[in-house]
């Protein structure tokens, strides 16, 4: 089971490191009202809601799910948040114009794609000066290897993950000029109290509870793969990354 296929039937959609880790993104973002944010890969809307309610950002938000959209939509209701823009859509060919947002915000999306054809394209539809800040699953001990292509194949997954240099020349490559990038390591607990206020206790435990379901047991709960994700974690944890695109040296755009 591939792990966007997970995060929809799971109907709960998170990043390493949660709301602390959001607060601390968006306080690199400097966002004054009215700014054109575009959120991609949104899941189920918590970010989109905060850039709207907090920041007063015009929001678009999308992700490839039509079901976690629609949950994305549920929340901003709830929220009487009726502003955001929801669309289905591919990060790797966004159905905008070049030159369109201020900001692009991913949490946890290129990891899970085609991270350069992804960057490039974020890099096209931000507006000259813009900036993108993501979250990543970033490596922050070096592994071998043998074992990060054991961890990119073998956790019933296939994922992009890299160290915090590895994801600042990526996104060089896609053309930002400056990149600037801080890593952390995970803090479980706090990851555990993110979901709860996110999703409240009753989603957060039948969300997590579904992986004791036999079609999630045999990816997710097997000895070995066990082993495989606590040997994992001594190795990830989140980096946060401010790229700036600008608009005299940046490159040419198709
Ligand atoms: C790890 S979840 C993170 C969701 C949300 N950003 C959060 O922090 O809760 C990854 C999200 O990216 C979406 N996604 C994965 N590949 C995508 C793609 N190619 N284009 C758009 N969204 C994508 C998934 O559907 C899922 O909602």
């Amino acid at each position: 089971m591939t792990p966007n296929v997970a995060w929809e039937t799971i109907g709960i959609t998170k990043h390493f490191g949660g709301i602390s880790a959001t607060n601390a993104m968006l306080s690199t973002c400097k966002l004054k009202p009215g700014d054109k944010v575009l959120e991609i890969g949104c899941g189920t809307g918590y970010t989109s809601c905060m850039l709207a309610k907090r920041f007063n950002a015009m929001v678009t938000a999308v992700d490839i799910s039509g079901k976690l959209l629609q949950a994305a939509r549920k929340r901003a209701k709830s929220q009487g948040i009726y502003g955001i823009r929801f669309i289905r859509a591919d990060v790797c060919k966004l159905p905008f114009k070049s030159n369109s947002f201020d900001f692009v915000i991913a949490e946890s999306v290129l990891s899970l794609t085609d991270a350069s054809q992804a960057a490039s394209e974020i890099y096209r539809v931000l507006k000259g000066k813009g900036t993108f800040c993501d979250n990543e699953v970033t490596y922050i001990h070096k592994p071998s290897e043998e074992e990060k292509r054991y961890f990119a194949t073998s956790l019933g997954t296939n994922v992009t993950i890299l160290l915090a240099k590895e994801w600042k020349h990526l996104f060089r490559k896609a053309g930002f000029t400056r990149v600037h990038a801080e890593s952390f390591k995970l803090n479980t607990l706090e990851d555990f109290r993110s979901h709860l206020a996110i999703d409240g206790f009753w989603k957060t435990i039948s969300g997590f509870g579904m992986i004791f379901e036999k079609r999630f047991r045999s990816t997710y709960l097997n000895a070995s793969l066990l082993k495989q994700w606590m040997r994992f974690f001594r190795f990830a944890g989140y980096g946060i990354y401010a790229c700036k695109k600008y608009g005299r040296h940046s490159k040419k755009l198709r």
